[in-house]
């Protein structure tokens, strides 16, 4: 994780919200070619729910809601971790956490194992941010940063449904920023204050909703296996202990290495019709679905997909970094093995030289493919330096142009994981890559 967290800021990919003025804890900011790897990653999921599907509508709700949605969800009253603090150190710490976390005093062990340490009793702390709407700070006016996607789709479901003309089943999809002020947030990009969630959640007839969770379980997986994570490095987890709304509940855990090992990237649930009934009772608005054929009126169930954009994009880059030999070469590179989906950069074009006329016609390349892939020019330094340069960020395919180039219109192309070199006519450049690169 050390040295991904280096070459992420290196290389531009991540950096520490407010740096320089020495960071905000647990904040991050993705830099030109991370933002480039999340929104792929975004545009994937995008497509796989909501374009590939004629059963699933997309949305994109405010953040800031109703203070009486999140009395409806539970979030009020329930959305709270148990805190202690530490007099001693000052620490804080997950009271049900503590086999997790460490006393910053020496040596290292948990909080409350040393003799000096004076644990507090424990107080739940709810994990909303909490502003004011308008110019008063009063209590009338307090309104919450969303901790999760899925209520601004809970109480558009029949907006959506109306103007959409669905039919139960469907389902509503979102992407978007949600908050939480996590007490013991950390393990770099893995559990952060705020963070991006896709999340999808599919109104079905009560009765039906077993074999749909079925269903949506194994279709996530399928997701995370057409990213090119490793299947050997994916599972499934039950829940141990169900929420009081849930009914059934599975994670998708991505192995992460290190101390980290298996960790929640998904969470698939059956929530019941616990959120339709509820913002029906908070609004006194009727939330149920009218069965013309059957003539019969039902609040439908939820199976949820909910996924953080974050928690992949950094599985993404775990599972893609590797350290290897190169054949006949003494120094070793590093790669970034992301599936060319997801790659920021799809195609670099160099020029061998600055002589011949050859940056000309590398140029000219760069700029007639930029009109179909995110493609990066270089001509500095010795060609070995530009593949690695290349490969550290994942770019697939480079391409050369030498001095035979000039003459007769052909460049080599190099794949990043093979190293294989083919000659090709300049011509066939965007065809060649356009069958290597799904999406
Ligand atoms: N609507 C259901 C829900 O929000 P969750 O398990 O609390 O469920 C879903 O969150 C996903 O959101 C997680 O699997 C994780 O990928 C992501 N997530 C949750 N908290 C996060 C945090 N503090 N930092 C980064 N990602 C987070």
């Amino acid at each position: 994780m050390d040295k991904l967290v280096s070459l992420c800021k290196r290389r531009g990919f991540i950096f520490q919200s407010s740096e320089i003025y020495g960071g905000t804890g647990s904040v991050w900011d993705y830099g030109p070619l991370g933002v480039e790897l999340k929104k792929n990653l975004k545009d994937s999921w995008w497509r796989a729910m909501v374009r590939m599907r004629d059963d699933i509508e997309g949305i994109d709700a405010a953040i800031l809601m109703h203070p009486r949605v999140w009395e409806a969800s539970g979030h009020v009253a329930g959305f709270v971790d148990p805190l202690v603090d530490c007099k001693a150190c000052k620490g804080r710490f997950r009271a049900d956490k503590l086999e997790d976390a460490r006393c910053p005093q020496k040596p290292s062990k948990h909080p409350g194992e040393h003799t000096t340490c004076q644990l507090t009793e424990a107080r739940q702390f709810n994990l909303m941010f909490k502003t004011y709407m308008g110019p008063l700070e009063e209590t009338a006016s307090v309104v919450y940063l969303r901790p999760e996607t899925a209520q601004g789709i809970f109480v558009n479901f029949l907006n959506v449904q109306q103007s959409t003309r669905q039919k139960v089943p469907f389902g509503i999809a979102q992407i978007g920023k949600a908050f939480r002020n996590e007490i013991t947030p950390g393990n770099f990009t893995f559990r952060t204050r705020e963070f991006e969630q896709m999340e999808m959640q599919f109104f079905v007839e009560p009765g039906t909703d077993e074999g749909h969770f079925e269903y949506w379980k194994a279709e996530r997986m399928r997701w995370h296996h057409s990213l090119g994570l490793s299947p050997d490095r994916l599972r499934y987890k039950a829940h141990e202990q169900l929420a009081h709304y849930a009914r059934a509940a599975f994670d998708i855990e991505f192995d992460f290495g290190g101390t980290l090992g298996f960790q929640e990237i998904e969470g698939i649930h059956n929530r019941t019709d616990f959120d339709l009934s509820r913002h029906q009772e908070y609004s006194g608005k009727k939330l149920e679905y009218f069965d013309q054929p059957a003539n019969k009126r039902y609040v439908p169930f939820v199976i949820e997909t909910s996924v953080g954009a974050d928690r992949v994009t950094l599985a993404a880059l775990v599972n893609a970094y590797r350290e290897e030999e190169v054949p006949g070469e003494s120094e070793g590179r590093v790669v970034l093995g992301l599936h060319p989906s997801l790659a920021p950069i799809k195609a670099a074009v160099f020029a061998l030289t600055k002589k011949e006329g050859m940056p000309e016609m590398a140029h000219r390349i760069a700029g007639e493919l930029r009109n179909h892939f995110p493609v990066d020019y270089d001509e500095t330094g010795s060609i070995g330096k530009r593949y690695r340069r290349q490969d550290e960020v994942g770019t697939p395919f480079c391409i050369t142009v030498d001095s035979e180039s000039v003459t007769d219109g052909t460049v080599t192309v190099r794949d990043r994981d093979t190293l294989a070199q083919d000659r090709i006519s300049a011509d066939a450049i965007r065809g060649y890559l356009t069958e290597r690169l799904p999406g």
